[in-house]
Order: C-alpha cells, then structure tokens, then sequence
C-alpha cells in the first residue's frame, strides 16, 4: 500500500469473514479514500452485505484490521462508530411524522431543541422533501420513504455512510432519478458512501470507485473506466457490460500482441507477461467493433465519420475501395466476417457476425438516423475491424 493513501477514510486489511466453515469474505484489503464514493459490486451472496456489518461493527472479522480514519475499530460496538448506515428496507416508524422520524437520532443523542429544528429543515431541503414534513410514512412514495431514511442517517452527520442496496426496491425509473439524486447530495455534503449494489449499471454511473467482489474475494478496484476499458480477468469483463470473448494462444509479442484464433488477430495485453504459445481470451466489447461492407462502395455508405470522408481524395469513380482504406490503419484488425443476425434496438443495431473458425461475435453499431446508415442485412459478406488497443488479452 502507498503512503500517500495509507490513511484514508475506511481501510480493511487482509479481512476474512468466517461463518463456521464457510468462507463469505476472503482476505480483503481495500482503501476508501476521504470523500469517496466508493461501491462494492458483485452477485448475490459474493459478501457485499458482510463487508458492509464488519465495517458497521455488525459483525466482527475472523481475521484482518479494520480502521475508521487511521484508528483501528476492533471491539468498538456500533454505535460508537463514526459510520451510519442506510439498509434495503430502512424501517421508518410508522407512528411518527417525516420530521419526527428525521429528528430520532438527535432527540436520542439529547441535541437542543432549537438545533434539531434547525438540523431536521436542512436535511429535509438536502433531500427535497421540506413540503412532507408533516406527513406519515405510509402516505409517501417508495422513493420518498427511501429519501427520508437518507435524511434520517445524514442528520446525525456521520463521517461515513454506508448503504446497502438502498434503491433495491425501487422501479427502474425512480431508481435511476435516485441514483443521480444520491450522486449529488453525496458530492453536496461531502461524506465518504460505501454504496453495495449488484447492478453493474447503476455502480458505474455513480460511483468514483468500484471494488468488483466474486465469492467473498475482491477482483478488481478501480475507476468505472479502468473496470470495463481494463478489466482484470474474465469475470470482471463478464459482470460489467457485455463482452465477446474469444480463446486463442499467444503467436507474437510485441507493443500489441498476436494472437491466432484460427488467424491471426491484435490485441493488448495491458503489461500482463505472456509468452509465445500460452492460451488467452481476448475480450471483445460489442461497441468496439466496426463493421463495413465489403468491396468497392459509395464513401457515404461506408460507416466512415465525418472527418474520414472529407480526408478522402479524390476518387476517380466516385467510390472507395474498403479493402485499400482499411489497410490504412496501423495496430488494427480486419476480417472477413459474414452477418448471421440482425436486430434492431432503436439506438443501435446488433448484429451477429461469423469470423475465423466459426467463431461469432456480438457487434453493436450505433445508429445516425441518416439514410446512410448501415442497410447489412443476414448473408451480408463484412469486414469486421478493431483497434489492438480496444481489445484486451487476459489469462484468468
Ligand atoms: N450469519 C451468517 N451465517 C452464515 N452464513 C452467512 C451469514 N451471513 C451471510 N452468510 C453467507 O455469506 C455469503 C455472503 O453473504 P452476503 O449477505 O454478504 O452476500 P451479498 O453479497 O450481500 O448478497 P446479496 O446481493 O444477495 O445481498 C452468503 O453465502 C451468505 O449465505
Ligand atoms: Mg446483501
């Protein structure tokens, strides 16, 4: 671990979580920095939830440290730590008003009459909802409730706040206005979040860093860039986006490196050590790949941009020849591909396309709206195309 990071707001180091024989979180080490909003992502039963209750002090680790701010949290119960969290299904008490229930904490706590008011108005305006005040739970929507219970644990200003799944139950459409709305009241009171999801989805548009977990084992930590451009092994590149991949074995190295799946084809390998022979998958992304169409064509029906077609020179039968134009382009693959499948989504259209060996690939191209737009239709002969830096190789 680098210094410079070594004090951040909540660390874990080598934190394994036991339930008598079973295993749910593995020798974790992760380092959630002042601020951050950080998720932890991953399927059902990975130890999202338990790595969640060892930082709350809901649980206690088998093995490892946990330290909250540089201090080391072993036997400090949960109340006396600095974090407050929001759960799935975060019970409201019923009997009470929206400003009661917001208040709870600091009636507890004993805080001035005054200031609770004070306190208990500005975390209604944080999460917009001043106008409810004085309605009972079970007269809110969904989101509502869930934006109460988020006002509820940021009254009592925690250092950091942990929710699990607090948008779980809502429908896709609130979930995703929430999402934007929990983003900007995070970056409004600058608290550290530690956000559990298992949807891929909603963890990249919200989150500063990801740690992807699988089986009680962190696989990844990284931006929601660094994730789906750079993804560590197959179940990282699996679990985020859609990912065509492709098995071959190592022909030639270099700045980008060959790989024969039947011919051969670039890719990176992102600084992993390969050597010549060894088998790999190649991670394909969908929207990574270009097709064109075969033979000589009318530039305009030829998927290039628009500053590819004013680049072009003068062509003296009006048309390109694709096979000339594409070999144009250094680090970058093109094959003869043929499409099996076309279906259309509106946005993008998805084609299926059969290259080497029978081998089929995903493509997702993206549609203008223009008349030009791609027109491939099942049987069409293709080239399909990639950059080597879009493409990575990996070995687990
Ligand atoms: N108290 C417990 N006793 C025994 N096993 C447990 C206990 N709590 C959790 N587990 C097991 O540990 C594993 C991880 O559980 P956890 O609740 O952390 O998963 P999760 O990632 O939050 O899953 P989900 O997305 O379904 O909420 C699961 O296999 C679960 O059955
Ligand atoms: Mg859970």
């Amino acid at each position: 671990m680098d210094n410079t990071q070594a004090r951040g707001a909540v660390e874990l180091v080598n934190v394994t979580k036991k339930f008598g024989e079973f295993t749910a979180v593995n020798d974790i080490t992760l380092n959630v920095r002042d601020g951050e909003f950080f998720s932890l992502l991953g399927p059902s039963g990975c130890g999202k939830t338990t790595t969640l209750r060892l930082i709350a002090g809901f649980e206690q680790p088998t093995i490892g440290e946990i330290f909250i701010h540089g201090q080391p949290v072993a036997g400090i119960p949960p109340y006396k730590r600095p974090v407050n969290t929001v759960f799935q299904n975060y019970a409201l008490f019923p009997h009470m008003t929206v400003a009661q229930n917001v208040a709870f904490g600091l009636e507890m706590k004993k805080v001035p009459k005054e200031e609770i008011e004070v306190r208990v108005n500005n975390a209604l305006e944080l999460v917009q909802l001043p106008h409810l005040r004085d309605r009972k739970p079970k007269q809110l929507s969904g989101g509502q409730r869930q934006r109460i219970a988020l006002a509820r644990a940021l009254i009592n200003r925690p250092e950091v706040l942990l929710l699990d799944e607090p948008l779980g139950a809502l429908d896709l459409k609130l979930r995703k206005a929430m999402q934007l709305e929990l983003k900007q009241i995070q970056s409004e009171v600058g608290i550290t979040f530690i956000y559990v999801t298992h949807d891929q989805e909603e963890a990249i548009t919200m989150s500063d860093r990801i740690a992807v977990m699988h089986d009680g084992v962190i696989q990844q930590i990284g931006t929601p860039r660094d994730i789906y451009d750079h993804p560590a092994n197959r179940f990282v590149a699996d679990f985020i986006g859609e990912t065509n991949f492709v098995t071959g074995r190592v022909a030639e190295l270099g700045d980008f490196v060959t790989v024969d799946i039947g011919e051969p084809v670039l890719g990176t390998a992102d600084g992993r050590n390969l050597s010549i022979g060894q088998e790999v998958s190649l991670a394909v992304r969908p929207e990574k790949i270009n097709l064109y169409p075969q033979g000589k064509v009318d530039p305009r029906r030829a998927g290039m941009d628009m500053e590819e077609l004013a680049a072009l020179p003068d062509l003296p039968d009006g048309k390109v020849d694709m096979q000339k134009w594409l070999a144009d382009e250094p680090n970058s693959v093109v094959l003869n591909g043929r499409i099996l499948d076309v279906i259309y989504i509106g946005t993008d259209t998805r084609y299926q396309v059969a290259i080497a060996d029978g081998v089929k690939l995903f493509v997702r191209m993206q549609n203008f709206g223009s008349r030009y737009d791609h027109q491939f239709t099942a049987g069409s002969p293709v080239y399909v195309h990639w950059a080597a830096e879009n493409v990575q190789i990996l070995t687990e």
